[in-house]
């Protein structure tokens, strides 16, 4: 598809009045999982870190960050001016809050950070240049540091995939998203995104320098994982 990430930001523009309200209809546990990447960081309480929330959206995962590390300093990165804006209103109470409007693969990743977290973005970002895009995440990390990412992933077997995406429909159809709607977004999701198997995202995290990695859930596609610098 041509210009698939302009064909991406149109949408996320369009939907980010009602992003918070339809989200965790599409992801299955979408708030358990933002809660439990954010309590496997492996700091203190109280430690003034530096972290980067890539392709923020509206929010959700910088804020349960600042919930477990009130003194974390979040910088917060998204392609979409309609998402920074609903961001924006949710995080009046942390002034220091940093925005940056613009392509997470854009970003200035000179500075150094403690930790880069992100959610539901990277599937966007494809092969060798995701390789390319994990070192320079890589480089940003201090010493210690870590990446968190929870993301929709796929399965070489054929016959697991069909049961994946079986299990994902019926999630969206319980959880009260009409026939149509589902049928767009399965759409959409072959359209726009590049999920990848698992095993190629820990071997290219490894390929991009990050010391150790682990998965720390997986539920059918969607799954989290940690790796540190
Ligand atoms: C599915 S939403 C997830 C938002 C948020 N991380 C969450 O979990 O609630 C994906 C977000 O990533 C942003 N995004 C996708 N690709 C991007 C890119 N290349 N650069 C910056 N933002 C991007 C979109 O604008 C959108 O806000």
């Amino acid at each position: 598809m041509k210009n698939r990430f302009k064909e991406i930001k149109k949408h996320f523009e369009k939907e980010a009045k009602f992003f918070d309200s339809f989200f965790y209809k599409i992801v299955p546990q979408y708030r358990q999982m933002l809660e439990i990447l954010v309590q496997s960081m492996p700091f203190e309480k109280n430690k003034k870190l530096k972290v980067i929330d890539l392709g923020c959206g509206t929010g959700n995962l910088g804020l349960k960050a600042k919930e477990y590390y009130p003194h974390a300093h979040l910088t917060c990165v998204d392609m979409s001016e309609n998402m920074i804006k609903m961001a924006k209103t949710k995080f009046e109470k942390y002034p220091d809050t940093v925005f940056w409007h613009g392509d997470i693969r854009k970003f200035d990743y000179s500075k150094k950070y403690d930790a880069v977290i992100s959610s539901m973005v990277l599937h966007h970002v494809e092969g060798a240049e995701k390789i390319k895009f994990y070192k320079k995440l890589h480089k940003a990390l201090k010493t210690g540091g870590i990446f968190l990412n929870i993301d929709i992933f796929i399965t070489k077997d054929a016959v697991l995939q069909k049961f994946y995406t079986d299990k994902w429909i019926s999630f969206m159809s319980e959880n009260g998203l009409a026939l149509n709607k589902v049928k767009e977004m399965l759409l959409r999701h072959k359209k726009e995104d590049r999920p990848v198997v698992i095993d190629w995202e820990l071997s290219a995290l490894k390929k991009a320098g990050f010391k150790s990695s682990d998965i720390i859930f997986k539920n059918f596609n969607f799954a989290g994982y940690t790796a540190k610098k």
